[in-house]
């Protein structure tokens, strides 16, 4: 298995035609999901004992598996968050799985740390946290939500006081799904303040305020959001950093799909108050451009990280001397061995510099205007809220839920696209919508014109 041989270097090639055949390719359909004994059938046996060979399975790759995914850079996916990553990224995630890097210690994974350090630095910038702020790369938004809340906890309990306390978080009903997991994970109790609007000072007060005194010795975190998923909205941050500073409280936001608008100067503003932040979320592989997996977290004193993360064994304490001294990612996550899955965005940041960056973000948030625009001129669609970030909230007059689902199999069946519908709270009840999230630059407005045209 591990001989270079004529095999070896035909099947190289391939990987490498293929490769380049999927990234230069521009028109692609949505790939359509199968039942797995669909599938099964298509393929048949691949794991056996003496293998099918690799040509075979590649094959079965190329002509069934393949067609099964949904290619999320579609520039008509405009579902959930799509993901848009430079070829520059792509292609340097190539070069990171061949290079082999372990990338949680400074001692084996220097070269690629530094990249991802370089990266890092100039994520970190873009927040305006204090001298002394630094990050890691993660697998995703709910790996740095999970880290940072840890963290959080950990510094809390310091205090003898909170030792054997359970802790307790307040976020909004609005944040982000992984948040009320984590704090599953995290084995804290989470509060809500109910909306899926701006999270006010005004209104985590009241919740605070209401707290009995249990839960108030308990609370030791808020958690905001910088774009909510559903519909790209930005908590008061000013006013709840104000309130995180004075009643003590560890202010972390989740900027996973939102924080790529921090390079934007047109919606810079509204983020305004995250230099406050003690810890934040950033997924590159949102609005970074970045392939999967990348996420981050960045905490304004990373040495309360190390001291909540850091893991201790014998077998590790040749990394922590001094001959093996440098920045040791695992200190700052919950992960040990780790990919240094930040490389792909330097390789892609260092390409074309960060300008470019900027460009493709005020694209995707100029796209959402396009969008709000085209909605408001067309009588079968109206808006049910004025574009936030780059998320579209819209109804189809007189559809119900089920035609909202119907819609959407119909335009993935048929290759043409992928937009799904979410739920809006109006009211005291919800109403079944559809949503626009942009990401991808390439998407156009005549995209856009044809998904709304397919809703007549
Ligand atoms: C605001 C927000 N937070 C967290 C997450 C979870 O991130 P991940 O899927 O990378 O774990 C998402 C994912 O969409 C998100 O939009």
């Amino acid at each position: 298995m591990h001989k270079i041989d004529i095999d070896l270097v035909e099947m190289t090639l391939d990987v490498m035609k293929y490769t380049i055949d999927r990234v230069s390719n521009t028109k692609f359909d949505i790939g359509i999901p199968k039942k797995a004994e669909e599938l099964k059938a298509l393929v048949g046996e691949t794991i056996t004992p003496k293998g099918v060979g690799g040509e075979y399975a590649f094959d079965m790759w190329k002509k069934h598996l393949s067609k099964a995914v949904v290619p999320i850079d579609h520039p008509r996916h405009l579902a959930f968050v799509p993901a848009s990553p430079t070829r520059a990224a792509i292609m340097f995630d190539l070069v990171t799985s061949a290079s082999s890097i372990h990338g949680a210690y400074w001692m084996e994974g220097a070269g690629g740390i530094f990249c991802e350090n370089e990266a890092m630095s100039w994520i970190v910038s873009l927040t305006g946290l204090p001298e002394g702020a630094f990050g890691v790369f993660t697998s995703g938004g709910t790996a740095a939500n999970l880290s940072a809340i840890v963290t959080a906890r950990e510094h809390w309990r310091e205090n003898a006081v909170h030792k054997t306390q359970r802790g307790l978080i307040i976020t909004s009903s609005g944040a982000h799904s992984s948040i009320k997991a984590m704090a599953k994970v995290a084995d804290v109790d989470i509060l809500l303040v109910e909306t899926e609007d701006v999270m006010s000072e005004e209104g985590l007060q009241d919740c605070i305020n209401s707290l009995s005194k249990d839960q108030r010795e308990r609370l030791f975190a808020i958690v905001a959001t910088g774009g909510t998923t559903n519909a790209g909205i930005i908590d008061d941050l000013t006013g709840i950093a104000n309130i995180c500073e004075q009643e003590n409280l560890w202010f972390h936001i989740d900027a996973a799909y939102g924080g790529g608008a921090l390079v934007a100067d047109s919606v810079r503003h509204l983020f305004n108050g995250i230099e406050r932040a003690d810890s934040i979320t950033i997924d590159p592989h949102k609005w970074m451009f970045s392939p999967y997996d990348c996420g981050a977290v960045i905490y304004k004193q990373p040495e309360l990280a190390k001291k909540a993360h850091s893991q201790q064994g014998s077998y590790l304490d040749i990394f922590k001397d001094e001959g093996a001294h440098g920045f040791n990612p695992t200190d700052y996550q919950i992960q040990l061995t780790r990919r240094v899955r930040g490389l792909p965005l330097w390789f892609s940041l260092a390409t074309h510099g960060t300008n470019r960056y900027k460009e493709a973000v005020e694209r995707g948030l100029e796209l959402a205007q396009i969008a709000g625009r085209l909605i408001k001129n067309a009588p079968h669609v109206e808006l049910v809220r004025d574009p936030s970030l780059s998320c579209v909230l819209y109804r189809r007059i007189g559809w119900n839920p089920e035609d909202y689902t119907h819609w959407t199999y119909e335009n993935q069946k048929s290759g043409f696209a992928l937009v799904t519908p979410t739920k809006w709270k109006s009211g005291n009840t919800y109403e079944t919508v559809s949503r626009f999230c942009f990401i991808n630059p390439d998407t156009t407005e005549e995209d856009i014109k044809l998904i709304l045209e397919s809703m007549k």
